[in-house]
């Protein structure tokens, strides 16, 4: 039978629009050799036992492939994938009902999943480790608890927060990977495959550039090559060469080091309003007017992983790096 991706809600379209670039296959998956190698061998496992996958928590900064790695495992187990967020599901009944729909084997993957509040995570908890859900009919002194046996299923959770996670439901994965960021060898062999798949001429040097300046995350990797192809189209005859992705990306504002604007006004402001640091996530947040989970999520992590800004007891610190990339002394 085809296999099928269901998706509740509004992921659905980013599903699908990222989709034709998306691998299929654990061996199209480049990087992310140390989860690749675990996860062939546990799907090979479980395949030769004819048992569901064990529950799979993939985390890591964004835009580096959890969904992309819910999507392989599904296929390589050959099962349907069914796709949800933490924010999408408000109520326990509502949780209580996907799994209650899902068949044998399937896997549901749940992105953000960090963000599901108490109750429905509640739901997971026994579903989790035993397959059974209880459900509570009646109210007051009526009420009683019935409990549904469920189809053995895979849970795979992801999230950018592991440290946000509950111990209980943290507990309940049997395997944990953290995604690190790309190499810029393994991006550019990314950005190639995905010219491919567009259709759009590129040279090496155009993709190394590309690559270079996509903080070593394939989702922007990608989105930098479909802007980059604009200008390759347009202002030239349709080959990204070097010297168009460097005009585009110049022109696209993301500098040598793959910093946006927000990045730039981050450090900037690190160093003009508190000569370097340190300084308070908080306070830093309240300055440059972004949200501090935003900071500590999806703009730090780069930065501190290219020591361009130390975490320190007391707070961020500009590295040295930092003024040399900017010029200052
Ligand atoms: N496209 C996005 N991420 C990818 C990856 N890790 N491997 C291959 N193609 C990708």
């Amino acid at each position: 039978m085809e296999k099928r991706v269901i998706s509740t809600d509004i992921m659905e379209e980013d599903y699908k629009i990222e989709n034709s670039l998306r691998p299929k296959l654990l061996t199209d998956y480049i990087g992310q050799e140390k989860a690749k190698a675990n996860l062939k061998i546990y799907i090979e496992a479980a395949k030769a036992r004819e048992e569901a996958l064990d529950h799979v928590l993939l985390y890591g900064p964004p835009g580096l492939g959890k969904t992309t790695l819910a999507g392989i495992i599904a296929n390589e187990m050959d099962v349907n994938l069914r796709i949800t967020s933490g924010p999408a599901i408000e109520k326990p009944g509502e949780m209580a009902s996907i799994l209650n729909n899902l068949q044998d084997g399937d896997l549901l993957f749940v992105d953000e999943i960090h963000r599901l509040n108490r109750q429905v995570e509640e739901v997971l908890y026994p579903a989790m480790e035993d397959y059974v859900i209880d459900i509570v009919i009646g109210k007051g002194a009526a009420a009683r608890s019935i409990r549904l046996d469920l189809p053995k299923f895979t849970l795979v959770g992801a999230t950018t927060r592991a440290g946000m996670l509950t111990a209980p439901l943290r507990d309940r994965f049997g395997v944990v990977h953290r995604l690190e960021f790309y190499t810029l060898e393994e991006l550019t062999e990314i950005v190639l495959r995905s010219a491919k798949v567009f259709r759009v001429e590129i040279e090496q040097e155009g993709a190394v550039e590309i690559a270079r300046r996509s903080r070593g995350t394939p989702r922007l990797a990608n989105r930098l090559l479909k802007r980059v192809r604009d200008f390759a189209q347009v202002k030239y005859d349709g080959v990204i060469t070097n010297k168009v992705a460097n005009f585009a990306l110049d022109l696209l504002e993301v500098d040598k080091l793959g910093l946006d604007n927000t990045d730039r006004a981050l450090l900037m402001a690190m160093i003009n309003k508190f000569n370097g640091g340190p300084v308070g996530l908080e306070t830093l947040a309240v300055s440059i007017g972004e949200d501090s989970g935003t900071i500590e999520e999806v703009y730090e992590p780069y930065l501190i992983q290219n020591g361009l800004i130390d975490r320190t007891p007391r707070g961020r610190v500009v590295a040295d790096k930092t003024y040399l990339h900017f010029g200052i002394s």
